[in-house]
């Protein structure tokens, strides 16, 4: 029940197909203010909360190093599963819980927030049309504060599952699979660590390549100058329009110790991500180059630049990401459709973001061997 756990307390409300029965959280605080603000049992530890209730599914929110764990836990108890991106952060442990669940007969579905948003479904169904062409270039650039955002330590240690390429990289790198139709062939990356007062990696750039020689680049720079938001008419991540030239500076300086900046964290987490907003949500600037034209965001839906000029489509604003994460998880559990986010996507999200680290550790191109296509 930290920040993304959080999130979806409006998504699991609002949706025919789920209720929200029990929840685990070690933090005694929390436990008690999300239980009064759901009716919901809340348990201190996930075998507890398998032992004492009779769910159905289970959505797993916990620190990225746990989803692992916690998924083979659920999967143990017979429990569908819902698991936060990236899935894990060993290649490995993403094939146990794959394997966990084939045995199982049981659904996996990784939640990669941004890659439901709206408009890059509506990108997806012009690239489907065919009407541009073929994609040959996808371009995903995000400029946050994300370094400078109250955090618990894990969430800056790269083995830990932290910085920007696990915990940013792979919202783009599902945006980039989804819009490239998934088969990544090679990628070298560069990432950063740049301020000696906050170290992590805090910022990348990632130059992919797909199979059918189409190629992609993910931009990332988490340490809070230069805004994307400018560039999608002072949109923010989640829809909301905030003048970029009135925001404050980015406070740099690190909270006074870990239990402050925790502490800062779990405030912030009660109402970090918003349940619905008035414009579309959006991960950066993201542009796809067909060969007879391109497309982009715009505040509410997508320009597309073709020979006929530039159109603007309106896209529906009706349903927020989660409530569509929701949507395609209810599918999978109800057998009405097999999941584009299953197991083996959020394992291949997966490996993009471990060879971008190694790339960038590296200094060379690595070959990608766990890739699956969208079909
Ligand atoms: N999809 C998105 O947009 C999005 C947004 C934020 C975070 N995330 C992902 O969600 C995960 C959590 O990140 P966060 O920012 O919400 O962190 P967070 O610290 O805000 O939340 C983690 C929660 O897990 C709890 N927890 C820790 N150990 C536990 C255990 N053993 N059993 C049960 N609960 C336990 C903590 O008390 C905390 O409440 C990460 O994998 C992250 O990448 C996704």
């Amino acid at each position: 029940m930290g920040a993304a756990g959080r999130a979806f307390l409006p998504a699991i409300r609002g949706h025919a197909g789920f209720e929200l029965a029990a929840f685990a959280d070690p933090v005694a605080e929390i436990r008690e203010s999300v239980a009064a603000e759901t009716g919901a049992v809340a348990f201190a530890d996930i075998p507890s909360l398998l032992a004492g209730t009779s769910l159905d599914a289970v959505y797993i929110a916990t620190p990225t190093e746990l989803h692992a764990e916690h998924a083979g836990l659920a999967f143990a108890a017979g429990k569908h599963v819902l698991t936060e991106k990236p899935m894990a952060i060993r290649i490995e442990d993403a094939q146990a819980m794959i394997a966990a669940a084939d045995r199982a007969g049981l659904s996996l579905v990784v939640g990669h927030a941004h890659g439901y948003d709206r408009p890059i479904a509506a990108m997806r169904e012009i690239v489907a049309s065919g009407r541009l062409g073929r994609v040959r270039m996808i371009h995903t650039w995000n400029f946050t504060d994300w370094m400078y955002r109250p955090r618990r330590p894990d969430e800056l240690a790269i083995a830990l599952g932290g910085g920007v390429t696990f915990r940013q990289g792979s919202h783009q790198f599902d945006i980039i699979r989804l819009l490239g139709g998934g088969m990544v062939k090679s990628l070298r990356a560069t990432a950063f660590d740049w301020d000696p007062n906050r170290r992590s990696i805090g910022a990348h750039t990632v130059y992919l390549q797909f199979a059918d020689e189409a190629v992609a680049t993910a931009v990332y720079n988490g340490y809070g100058y230069f805004s994307t938001m400018e560039l999608v008419s002072d949109v923010t991540e989640w829809g909301f329009t905030e003048p970029v030239g009135k925001r404050p500076p980015v406070r740099r300086s690190a909270a006074a110790s870990t239990a402050d900046e925790l502490e800062a964290k779990r405030k912030r987490a009660k109402t970090a991500i918003p349940a619905s907003a008035p414009h579309q949500p959006h991960f950066g600037l993201t542009v796809v180059s067909c060969e007879r034209g391109d497309i982009r965001q715009s505040p509410d839906g997508l320009y597309v630049y073709s020979d006929r000029g530039r159109e603007e489509i309106a896209v529906r604003n009706d349903r927020s990401p989660r409530d569509l994460v929701l949507d395609e998880f209810a599918a999978a559990i109800t057998g009405r459709a097999r999941p584009v986010h299953n197991g083996r996507w959020g394992l291949a999200n997966l490996e993009v973001c471990l060879a971008a680290i190694e790339s960038s550790q590296r200094g060379e191109e690595i070959v990608l061997k766990h890739q699956v296509s969208i079909g």
